[in-house]
C-alpha cells in the first residue's frame, strides 16, 4: 500500500510521519506545490513527487492535506486520474458530499485530525464514504493507526470535533505556557518550569485515563479542606476559567461551521 500526501504542511507532514510508522517512509509520497516544503519533505526521508498527476499513478490511497480553500482546486486535478483511488481528506468545514462532487468519486474519507499524530497520539474523527467496503475500511483504519486513534464521527458533529480537537493542542499548549510562565513568575527558571508544567499536564491526562473517573473526583483529592489548592482553584473561578474555555471552543466551532466550501 502506497498513500500520496498532497501538502506538506503542519497537518499533511504530521499525518506522513504517523503513516510511516506503519507503512515505512518509502511508501507515502508527497507532493507539495511550495518547493521549500517539497526539500522539507526530502529531507525527512520521503520520496516526493513532481506533480500531482505523478503523485496519484504512484498511489493507491491519496491524504489531502491543503487548506480547505485549495481542495476544490486538487480534486479538480486529480479527477481524472484517480480511478478507483480512495481519497482521505482532513480539511476543515470540507464535507463527504464535496469531496465527491469535485471528484466524481463515493471512495472518500473524511477526517479530521490534530497535530498530535506527528506523535502518535491524535484523536481522529473519521467519517465514510459509502464506495469504501468494510475490508477497505480496516486497511485504511490499520494505517491511520500509525497517527492515533480513530472516533467514528456523524458528520454534523465534525465542527464540533474541530474545535475541541483539531484546535484543541493549541488551547492546551497556550494552558501549558500559562503554567510554565507562572512558574518562572514564582522563581524557577523557565526552563525547569516548562519541564514540570508538562509532565504535570501528561501526568494529570494519564491518571484521568487509567482511572476511568471525572476530573473533579481527582480535584477534590488534591484540594484539602481549607488547603492550599482550593485558593487557587477558586482565583480560576473567579477569572472565568471554565467558561472562558467553553467559549473559547463555541467561538472555534462557529468558525469552523463558518468555513463550508
Ligand atoms: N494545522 C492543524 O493543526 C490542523 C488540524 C486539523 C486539520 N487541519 C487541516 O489540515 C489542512 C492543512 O492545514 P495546514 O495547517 O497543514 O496548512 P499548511 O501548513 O498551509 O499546509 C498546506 C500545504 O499545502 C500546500 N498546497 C496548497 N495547495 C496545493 C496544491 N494544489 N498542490 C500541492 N500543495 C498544495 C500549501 O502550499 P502554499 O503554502 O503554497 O499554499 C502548503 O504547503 C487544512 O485543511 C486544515 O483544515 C489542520
Amino acid at each position: 500500500m502506497r498513500v500520496g500526501v498532497i501538502g506538506f504542511g503542519n497537518m499533511g507532514s504530521a499525518m506522513a510521519e504517523g503513516i510511516s510508522r506503519k507503512i515505512g517512509k518509502e511508501n507515502v509520497i508527497v507532493f507539495d506545490r511550495d518547493p521549500e516544503r517539497l526539500r522539507v519533505a526530502r529531507d525527512s526521508g520521503f520520496p516526493v513527487a513532481s506533480d500531482t498527476s505523478f503523485l496519484v499513478r504512484e498511489s493507491d490511497l491519496l491524504l489531502l492535506a491543503v487548506k480547505p480553500k485549495d481542495v476544490r482546486g486538487v480534486l479538480e486535478t486529480v479527477r481524472e486520474e484517480i480511478g478507483n483511488r480512495i481519497i482521505l481528506s482532513v480539511a476543515a468545514g470540507v464535507s463527504r458530499g464535496f469531496l465527491m462532487e469535485h471528484s466524481g468519486t463515493n471512495r472518500v474519507v473524511r477526517l479530521m485530525p490534530n497535530i498530535n499524530a506527528f506523535v502518535g497520539r491524535a484523536v481522529i474523527a473519521v467519517a465514510w464514504g459509502e464506495g469504501v467496503s468494510e475490508e477497505e475500511r480496516r486497511r485504511v483504519e490499520d494505517i491511520l493507526s500509525g497517527c492515533g486513534t480513530l472516533y467514528p464521527l456523524p458528520e454534523e458533529l465534525f465542527d464540533a470535533f474541530t474545535a475541541l480537537a483539531g484546535s484543541g493542542p493549541a488551547f492546551v499548549l497556550s494552558f501549558i505556557e500559562a503554567l510554565a510562565l507562572a512558574g518562572l513568575r514564582e522563581g524557577l527558571p523557565y526552563g525547569e518550569a516548562l519541564k514540570i508544567a508538562v509532565e504535570t499536564v501528561l501526568g494529570t491526562a494519564e491518571l484521568l485515563k487509567a482511572s476511568g473517573l471525572p476530573p473533579v473526583e481527582w480535584m477534590v483529592r488534591v484540594a484539602s479542606p481549607g488547603g492550599t489548592t482550593v485558593e487557587g482553584i477558586k482565583v480560576l473561578e473567579e477569572r472565568g476559567f471554565r467558561g472562558a474555555v467553553m467559549e473559547c471552543v463555541a467561538k472555534t466551532s462557529e468558525k469552523a461551521r463558518g468555513l463550508k466550501v
